[in-house]
C-alpha cells in the first residue's frame, strides 16, 4: 500500500487532501492523471451499465434533498457507527475497528458485527485496548454517531433549514422514481442509474482512497413485479455481471475476488438479503461493491412520508403495485484502489501499472528522439497533434528516452511512440509496448488503427 500511495502522489494520480494546510483526514485530491483513470472507470461503468443496456436508464438527482428523505429511508436513525473517544488526546475511532486492528496486530480473529454498544465497551475494557495515538488507556463510553453531515439551506440556521449531504445515491431515484416511470417508456423489469457524490462523516483514518468523507457512488436500483421475478434468481444474474464487470472490464484478478454474505446482524436495516463482492487489499479482504436485495422497503416508506402513490401499473393486468429492487452499489474510488493494487508490476528495474489500455489516463506518449533537432521535434509534435484528435496522448520531450519510459510506465501509459531519423527518411516510428517492453515500427498512417485495435 505505501508504493502504491508514494506513486500515486509523484506521478500525480492521488494528493493528500488540503495538504498545504497540514491535511483533512479521510480527504484527497485527484490529480492530473489520477481523474483521467478515474474517470475511464466511471465511464466503463456508465458504458456497460447504462448506455449499452436496454433495460437501464440514467439519472443524475440532487447531493441536497428534501431533508424527509433521509427520515423515510431510514438513514437519519439507522447510518450510525459506535465510536469511541480518548479523554486525554481526544482521539475519535469507531469502536468497530478500535477491536478489529486490536486482535489483528495479534493475529488473532474477533467478529465484532451486530454487538450491542455494551458489548464493545466489554471487549474495549477487557482487552484494556489502548489509544493508537497516545497510549493511554482512558476511553469514553461507546456512543453512537450519524454519518450523515448536517448543513442549512439558506442564512440563518434554523432547526427548519437542517438539510444533508446525501448519504448515498440510491434515495435520489427513488425519490425521483414515479417521475421516471412518467416520462418514459420503462417498463418493469427495469433499472435506474446514477454516480455521482455521497458523503459520510468517517472518522477511521487510513487505508488511503477506501473510506473518505465524499467519494463518488456508482448505484443502480433494479425494479421488478416480486411477482413475476424470483428475486433469488435476479440476484445470481446481478452476481455474474458485477463479477464480469470487475474481471473483465477492470481486468482484475480472479483469486483476489470472492462474494460473502452478510448474517442477520450485519446486514443493513433495508435489506433481506446482502452479498459483498471483496477485494483482496493489503488490509485484508473488504468490501467492494455490495448487492442487496431491498424489497420495496424505500418505495413504501417514501410513499408514507410523502402522501404520494408511488405504485407501478401494470401495462398488461392493471394492476397496481411496489416494485422490489436489487441494489449493486460501488464506490468509484475503491474501484479505482483495486485498479491501482491490482496492476501495480514490478519486474527486474522496472515498476509499471498493468492497467487495461481502455482504463490508462493515456494511450499513448509521445516523444521526440532529441529535444534539440527541430526536425525530429516539428515531425513529433504533427504526430501528437494528429493522435489527439481521437485519443487521450501525452507529449514528452524532457530527459532521456529510458527516463520518459520510466515516467510512462509508472502511470501505465500502454504505448511509447519515438520519432527518429529513420522517421524522417522512411516514415514509421518504434512504438514500444508496456507490459513486454518490446518495440516494434508501425508506419505513421497505420498509427490510429494500431491503438484503436489494442484499446478494444
Ligand atoms: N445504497 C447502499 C449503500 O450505500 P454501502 O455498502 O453503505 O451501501 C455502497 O455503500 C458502496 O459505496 C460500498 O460498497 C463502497 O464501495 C462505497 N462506499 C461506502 N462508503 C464509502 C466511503 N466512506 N468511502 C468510499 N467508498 C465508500
Amino acid at each position: 500500500m505505501e508504493k502504491i500511495v508514494s506513486l500515486c502522489k509523484r506521478r500525480g494520480f492521488v494528493f493528500p487532501g488540503s495538504e498545504i494546510y497540514g491535511g483533512l483526514a479521510n480527504s484527497y485530491e485527484y490529480g492530473p492523471v489520477g481523474v483521467e483513470l478515474k474517470r475511464n472507470i466511471q465511464d466503463e461503468w456508465w458504458n456497460v451499465f447504462v448506455r449499452r443496456r436496454s433495460d437501464m436508464v440514467g439519472l443524475d438527482s440532487s447531493i441536497i434533498l428534501h431533508p424527509k428523505t433521509w427520515e423515510a429511508s431510514g438513514h437519519v436513525t439507522g447510518l450510525v457507527d459506535a465510536m469511541v473517544e480518548c479523554r486525554k488526546c481526544h482521539t475519535r475511532t469507531r469502536a468497530d475497528h478500535l477491536i478489529e486492528d486490536y486482535f489483528k496486530k495479534k493475529d488473532e480473529k474477533i467478529s465484532v458485527e451486530g454487538k450491542s454498544d455494551g458489548d464493545l465497551d466489554a471487549i474495549i475494557n477487557e482487552n484494556k485496548i489502548k489509544c493508537p495515538t497516545c497510549g493511554s488507556f482512558d476511553w469514553t463510553p461507546v456512543r453512537k454517531f450519524n454519518l450523515l453531515f448536517e448543513t442549512h439551506v439558506g442564512i440563518v440556521p434554523e432547526a427548519q433549514s437542517k438539510v444533508y449531504l446525501r448519504g448515498e445515491t440510491a434515495q435520489g431515484i427513488f425519490v425521483s422514481f414515479k417521475n421516471i416511470v412518467d416520462s418514459t417508456r420503462v417498463a418493469l423489469p427495469f433499472g435506474v442509474g446514477q454516480m455521482g457524490k455521497s458523503f459520510r462523516n468517517e472518522i477511521t483514518k487510513g487505508n488511503f482512497i477506501f473510506r473518505t468523507l465524499e467519494f463518488e457512488q456508482a448505484e443502480i436500483e433494479y425494479f421488478f413485479n416480486p411477482e413475476a421475478v424470483d428475486w433469488r434468481k435476479l440476484f445470481e444474474v446481478w452476481k455474474n455481471d458485477l463479477w464480469k464487470f470487475v474481471t473483465e472490464n477492470l481486468g482484475v484478478k480472479k483469486t483476489h475476488l470472492r462474494w460473502r454474505e452478510h448474517g442477520d446482524e450485519e446486514r443493513s436495516f433495508y435489506s433481506a438479503r446482502t452479498e459483498d463482492l471483496e477485494y483482496e487489499f493489503p488490509f485484508g479482504f473488504k468490501e467492494l461493491w455490495g448487492l442487496a436485495y431491498r424489497t420495496d422497503y424505500d418505495l413504501k416508506r417514501h410513499m408514507q412520508y410523502s402522501g404520494i402513490d408511488l405504485s407501478y401499473t401494470d401495462p398488461v393486468t392493471g394492476k397496481k403495485f411496489l416494485p422490489h429492487a436489487i441494489e449493486p452499489a460501488v464506490g468509484i474510488n475503491r474501484l479505482m484502489a483495486m485498479v491501482l493494487l491490482d496492476s501495480y508490476t514490478e519486474d527486474g528495474d522496472r515498476i509499471f501499472l498493468k492497467l487495461p489500455p481502455r482504463l490508462a489516463p493515456y494511450k499513448a506518449a509521445v516523444f521526440p528522439l532529441l529535444k534539440n533537432k527541430p526536425e525530429l521535434v516539428e515531425k513529433a509534435r504533427g504526430i501528437y497533434e494528429e493522435l489527439k484528435k481521437d485519443f487521450m496522448v501525452v507529449w514528452d520531450d524532457r530527459g532521456n528516452i529510458g527516463k520518459r519510459y520510466y515516467a510512462q510506465d509508472e502511470i501505465g501509459t500502454p504505448f511509447c511512440i519515438t520519432v527518429d531519423f529513420d522517421t524522417l527518411e522512411k516514415g514509421d516510428v518504434t512504438v514500444r509496448d508496456r507490459d513486454t517492453a518490446t518495440q516494434e515500427r508501425v508506419p505513421i498512417d497505420r498509427l490510429k488503427e494500431y491503438i484503436a485495435s489494442r484499446l478494444k
